[in-house]
Formats: C-alpha cells, structure tokens, sequence
C-alpha cells in the first residue's frame, strides 16, 4: 500500500490499523527550534477523539500520544518526529459479522478486491482512526505557523445550514458545545437532530467551514501545486469528504465578473474577498476560507442489502460504536489537514526568492 505520506518538505507518513496495537506516524522535515506546547497536541487530539459526547462514536479511547523523537528540552530538534498513539479499547468481535460481508458505501469491498486481505476489525487502515496521526502533526504544524490561525466549525448538518458568511462568525462559542457549531441556537438544533438520527439507527452528513487568518501573501506554487490544490487534497483525502470547495465556491458561478471581482485597495488588500484568500494558486493575503462535505457514514444499524465475498446477496446490520454524525470529530482533522499544507507550503516559499 503505497500514498501513506503527505506532503513535500513538511512531510508526515502515518501508519497502523483500528484495532491494532497503536497508530502513529513520523514528521519528516520539521525545522528546528520551533518551542512545543505538547498541551496543545493533546488538546486537539482531545477534540478529535471517541467518546467525547453523547452525538458521537461511544468508543472509549483516551488517545494520549507518546513523542519518541525528534524534541529535545520542549524544543523541534530538526530531526524526524516519531509518535505513537496506543489503541486501548477494540472490540473486534463488534466486526466478526463483517470479515465476509461489504458493508455498503464502506470501503471493505475494494480492499478486498485490491489487496486480497483486509483487517476487518475496527475497519482496520480504511478506519477514520488514522486521522488522530494527522490531528498530531497538524497541531505541531499550527505551532510552527504561528501567528497564522487555523480554525474549523461545523456550518451544516443534514439540511440544517448556517449561513453567515466564515469571516463574520464568531469562533469562541465553537468549543462550547458538542456539535462546534459557532451559532447557539443552530447548535442545539443540530445536536437534535444528530441525537434523532442515532435513535432510528442511522446517521447524517454535514460540512465543515474552516477559516485560516494572518496569512502571508505567496504561499503556493503554481502550476500543479497550487495551494487551493494542495488544499483539496488535503481535505478530499479526509475519511468520508464528498467534496471542498474555496472562496465563493459553486455559488460564484451565479455571479458575474462585475460582481465577483475583489477590488484592490492601494496596500494590495481587497475590498471583498471571493477569492477566498487565493489567487493564481497563491495566497495573497486576504484570509483563506473554505467548505469541506462530509457524507452521513456507511455503518448504520439498519438492515441493509449487500453482497458477502462469494458474490451472494445477504442482508446485514452494523454492530459496534459509530458515529452518526462525523462532522464534531472532523473539526480538528480538517484544522490539521490544512495546517499541513500551509507548513509544507511556508517552507517552500523560502526558495522563492533571493
Ligand atoms: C471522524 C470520523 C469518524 C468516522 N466514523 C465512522 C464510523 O463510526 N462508521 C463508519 O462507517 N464510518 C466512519 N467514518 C467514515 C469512514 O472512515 C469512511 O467512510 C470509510 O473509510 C470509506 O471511505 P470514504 O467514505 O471516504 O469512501 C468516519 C470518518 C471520520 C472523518
């Protein structure tokens, strides 16, 4: 299995399995000095994690990371940052009924098909699990970017949709409630809803909005790497994302050019900013906004019909703890995804110009 490394200077590879013994990764390219609040780590790890509400996955895992290398007396050594986070609470027998059986829209079948053998307890390498490595070296990302701020809510579940625009909300309700939807009212409206589903066995999608302030202008490399590209890598290669979208987005294609084009002040700022903070590829320093669609996840504790290994028609149910609703859990991947980026990118930026 090849595609376990992201990234081009600030490199991070992951690796292990649901209910393996742990997860983890390696962050390649790190520059050194950078002063490390290991708090922080955990901290967005803790905003990542199972069991955190009552809206989301009940598995108890208290994703408590341990750095092997790489800092030295709280400080990035520039050498690689090795990390590993132990899985504590498998129940595979919770998956026995799934070794044969596809679950429909999980990605069991095309493991099956493209490997030949598949860890099917937990949904092994193919489970959201792997993205707490991410949720590391993105956290350790946002400390080197500093004072760039990175901050993901969740804007949409279902058909409930918020729509004040990501540079008028106000982020510090977002860590006050369990769905990270920064509108009280829309909050508790969500936090229903998601709680209604999980009551019929089912689950829902939603999209995460993430804005990104202080950023320099010139991140980004044209012409494959732009950095709206890279960023929707970054997002599309997150569990369950449907679709990412930047600026204006699919809306901008209703308006006209007279309409959607932001005006320049004479500092090179803009007077609205539809771009959404990228033009050519490159940041130019207006704040970068952007949406990621989440579907509503495959295992629902519903009867279904599928096919089992040998082709027949079968039905089946999911067993076990899963979210009906990833959105509140995707908040500090989608963060880290995008921090990721603007690190790989902020260092490639240095070879720009003399
Ligand atoms: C935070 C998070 C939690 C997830 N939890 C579940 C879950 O409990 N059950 C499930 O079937 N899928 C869950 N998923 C989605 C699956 O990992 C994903 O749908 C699967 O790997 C197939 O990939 P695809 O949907 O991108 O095609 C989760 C995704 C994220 C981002």
């Amino acid at each position: 299995m090849s595609g376990n490394t992201f990234g081009t200077l600030f490199k991070l590879a992951t690796f292990g399995e649901s209910h393996g013994p742990a997860i983890g990764g390696v962050i390649d390219g790190c520059p050194s000095g950078i002063q490390l609040d290991l708090n922080a780590i955990q901290l967005d790890l803790n905003r990542r994690k199972p069991g955190q509400s009552a809206i989301v996955t009940q598995r108890k895992e208290p994703d408590e990371v341990t750095i092997f290398s790489g800092i030295f007396e709280g400080k990035t050594t520039g050498t690689p940052i090795g990390f590993a986070i132990h899985n504590t609470n498998q129940k595979s027998k919770d998956y026995s009924h799934i070794k044969d059986y596809y679950r429909p829209s999980h990605a069991d079948y095309v493991y099956d098909e493209k490997y030949g053998i598949r860890d099917y307890r937990g949904g092994g390498r193919s489970s959201a699990r792997e993205t707490a490595s991410r949720v590391v070296a993105g956290a350790i990302a946002k400390q080197f970017l500093a004072p760039m701020s990175i901050n993901a809510y969740v804007s949409a579940v279902g058909k409930l949709s918020l729509d004040t625009h990501p540079s008028e909300v106000d982020l510090s309700y977002v860590e006050e409630n369990p769905v990270r939807c920064p509108d009280i009212k829309m909050a508790a409206a969500m936090e229903s809803l998601i709680k209604q589903i999980r009551k019929e066995g089912d689950t829902i999608g939603g999209v995460v909005t993430c804005i990104i302030k202080n950023v320099p202008v010139g991140l980004g490399e044209p012409a494959f790497d732009k950095l709206h590209a890279e960023l929707g890598k970054a997002m599309l290669s997150i569990n369950a994302v449907k679709g990412f979208e930047y600026g204006s987005g699919f809306l901008g294609t209703q308006m006209k050019g007279s309409e959607h084009n932001d005006l320049f002040n004479s500092d090179g700022t803009t007077q609205t900013n539809r771009s959404g903070g990228i033009q050519g590829g490159v940041s130019n320093g207006m704040d970068i906004y952007f949406n990621v669609a989440f579907k509503p996840v495959a295992t629902i504790m519903q009867n279904q019909q599928t096919i089992n290994s040998k082709g027949e028609q079968v039905s089946m149910q999911g067993k076990g703890r899963h979210d009906p609703c990833v959105v509140p859990r995707a908040v500090p991947i989608v963060e880290a995804m995008a921090a990721l980026v603007l690190a790989d990118f902020s260092l490639r930026k240095r070879t720009n110009k003399i």
